[in-house]
């Protein structure tokens, strides 16, 4: 826990991407705040949350930014991506779709992001099973083929969540 007067060793800015509705902010809450909002709003501009954690025994300060899959609700895209250190690229198991975009946002991410970004790619809700259009094998061949480390998450249930930033956490260290 940070008291705030605890030293912070690195501040890490990681930026949360994907088409709407996949559970970007919901993702981003879970780990946060450990909260979840079964009517949660489409995000617009630019929201961050800070969580600071311990990584390989330094404190490390994330600060991650979640903006709108909406096009018309973005905010100015390099601005959004400038200085990130890390990225989760998410995708809802659910909708064939978004998994299909994930090479568009892979391809921004390359238009606006440093080369030494890290990437996760996240399949989100998965306790929704019975739904799943995704199957897990593709997303994991798919994100070895791009040299992307590969989760299932669930924000509703708190499954992999901070597994999952940790783990990008500690790939960014
Ligand atoms: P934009 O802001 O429009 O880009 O959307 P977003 O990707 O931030 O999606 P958001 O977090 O707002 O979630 C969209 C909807 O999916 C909401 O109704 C959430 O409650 C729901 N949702 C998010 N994560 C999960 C999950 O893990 N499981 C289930 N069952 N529902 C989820």
């Amino acid at each position: 826990r940070n008291n705030g007067d605890e030293k912070i060793d690195y501040v890490y800015k990681v930026v949360v991407i994907g088409d709407s509705a996949v559970g970007k902010t919901q993702v981003l809450s879970r780990f946060a705040r450990n909260e979840f909002c079964f009517d949660s709003k489409s995000t617009i501009g630019v929201e961050f949350q800070t969580k600071t954690l311990s990584i390989k025994s330094k404190v490390v300060k994330a600060q991650i930014w979640d903006t709108a899959g909406q096009e018309r609700y973005r905010a100015v895209t390099s601005a959004y991506y400038r200085g990130a250190l890390g990225a989760m690229l998410v995708y809802d198991i659910t909708k064939r779709k978004t998994f299909d975009n994930v090479a568009r946002w892979l391809e921004e991410l390359r238009v606006h992001a440093d080369n030494s970004v890290v990437i996760a790619l996240i399949g989100n809700k998965a306790d929704l099973e019975d739904k799943r259009e995704v199957p897990s094998e593709d997303a994991m061949e798919f994100a070895e083929n791009q040299n992307l480390y590969f989760s299932e998450t669930s924000a509703f249930t708190g499954d992999n969540v901070e597994a999952a930033f940790v783990k990008l956490l500690e790939e960014i260290y």
